[in-house]
């Protein structure tokens, strides 16, 4: 009798939320911030994605000085645009915002920043460059 309860309860919380997407009250305006709710739950989704999904990706050695003159170049014509760049601020207009890579870079592992630079993400400003750059080149 519980797990009928439990399953009734189920169906109608999902049905709930299935009404309410479908009603269009949630508003998706950039200028709304989402519920702290939501934004913890797409936050944490996003993250956890990241770190699974790079897992299993081996790091090659990336302190060749001309790797990283290469990089500089790549990153100041693709990135700083949305990222910024030490001394300028990232682009506004985005919600989710372009994190300033120059000060929270160092958070992520390399791999999870080049699985991010290979696939984007969804329903982002963040672009995938998989399709128009080798693995070396990202
Ligand atoms: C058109 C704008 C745009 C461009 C160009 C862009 N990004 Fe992004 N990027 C974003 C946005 C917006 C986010 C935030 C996504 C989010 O919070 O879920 C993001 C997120 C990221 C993240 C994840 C940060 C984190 O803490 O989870 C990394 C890493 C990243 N970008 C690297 C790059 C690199 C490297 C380039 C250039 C090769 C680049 N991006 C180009 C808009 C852009």
């Amino acid at each position: 009798m519980n797990i009928l309860r439990a399953l009734f309860l189920l169906i109608v919380i999902a049905g709930g939320l299935f009404l309410y997407a479908y009603s269009g009250r949630y508003n998706i305006a950039a200028t709304v911030p989402h519920t702290e709710a939501v934004e913890r739950l797409l936050s944490q989704a996003r993250d956890k994605s990241i770190e699974f999904h790079s897992s299993g990706i081996s790091t090659p050695p990336l302190d060749d000085p001309s790797l990283v003159e290469k990089g500089f170049g790549h990153y100041d014509n693709m990135c700083s645009g949305c990222h910024g760049s030490p001394g300028t601020e990232p682009a506004a207009g985005f919600n989710p915002p372009p994190p300033a890579l120059a000060e929270t870079a160092g958070q992520l592992m390399p791999r999870e920043t080049f699985w991010v630079v290979k696939h984007g993400i969804k329903m982002t400003g963040m672009p995938e460059f998989g399709s128009t750059h080798t693995d070396d080149e990202m």
